[in-house]
């Protein structure tokens, strides 16, 4: 599809497609952003992002796409991508960082995206472990990471983040209606789909240096300090096993821990969290 095209099919929605001199001006970022691979459509990018990697593509390069027709979410579940009005952009990153770190990736690009959304809205934003940011209890934003390690090293972390900026309600499919919320509707205006991404680049690049120069010692304590969950009963699903106790925090891998009724503090490495009201 062409500019024009492209332009009128946004127009024909309401919207103007993305523009990557806007969001790559001023950028000034030290390794997140080095190339920007642009689609109009895809399945998804964290797919793309993926086979770039594998084809040896250097660290910091961006896939992002106006739409997914197959965008991906934790455990197995898709996430709605609708055309124009979000962010869906995935990032190519080579840590060197410990294979066991890796989940530590997460939890960093849950705090810079929770920075972003905080420059841009009053509502505070809060991070549901490990990797969901929430505005007023809703889902605004997720966080699919992959990865590649042998047993020494991380070879490759694709970092995929899909954000609900200009999201219609009566956009929203009926399954996520309830649990989900865009920027637009917590403001009630609508935000540069540019400068968002620009800044939460720019905050994602700054994250990950203090993660890959400091170690996760420097990224804890602001995790913990937007942990929404902090203190909260909370139900853990864990493939078959189920765990009900109180969140505490993060351990120094960034496993959730969570006190069970003997008092006990169990660590949850993987799982699904919901809160459970009392
Ligand atoms: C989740 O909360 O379950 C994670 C959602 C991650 C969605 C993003 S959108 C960009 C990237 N490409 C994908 O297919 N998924 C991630």
């Amino acid at each position: 599809m062409c500019a024009n095209d492209r332009e009128k099919r946004a127009a024909e929605l309401g919207y103007a497609p993305l523009c990557l001199d806007i969001i790559q001006s001023e950028l000034a970022t030290k390794r997140l952003g080095t190339k920007f691979h642009y689609f109009q459509e895809i399945d998804s990018t964290n797919s793309y992002a993926r086979r770039l990697a594998d084809a040896g593509a250097p660290e910091g390069a961006v896939v992002i796409a106006e739409h997914q027709s197959d965008g991906r979410g934790r455990l197995g579940r898709s996430w709605e991508s609708p055309p124009y009005c979000n962010l869906y952009f995935s990032l190519l990153l080579r840590p060197t960082l410990a294979p066991a770190h890796a989940p530590q990736i997460t939890l960093m690009a849950a705090v810079a995206l929770a920075d972003t959304v905080a420059e841009f809205i009053v509502e505070p934003p809060a991070i549901k472990w490990p990797n969901d940011i929430l505005l007023q209890g809703k889902k605004l934003a997720g966080i699919l990471t992959e990865s590649s390690c042998d047993a020494k090293r991380i070879e490759f972390v694709i970092l995929g983040i899909g954000v609900n900026l200009n999201f219609p309600r009566e956009r929203m499919p009926e399954t996520i209606r309830d649990r989900a919320t865009s920027l637009m509707e917590v403001a009630g205006n609508s935000f540069s789909r540019e400068l968002v991404l620009r800044r939460l680049i720019q905050d994602l690049d700054r994250c990950y240096g203090t993660l890959e120069d400091f170690g996760f010692d420097a990224i804890a304590p602001r995790w913990q300090a937007r942990f929404g969950l902090k203190g909260k009963t909370v139900r853990v699903e864990m493939g078959g096993d189920v765990l009900i106790g109180q969140a505490v925090g993060i351990d120094r891998d960034g496993a959730l821990l969570v006190e069970d009724d003997r008092g006990e503090r169990q660590r949850v490495v993987a799982g699904d969290v919901t809160a459970i009201e009392d």
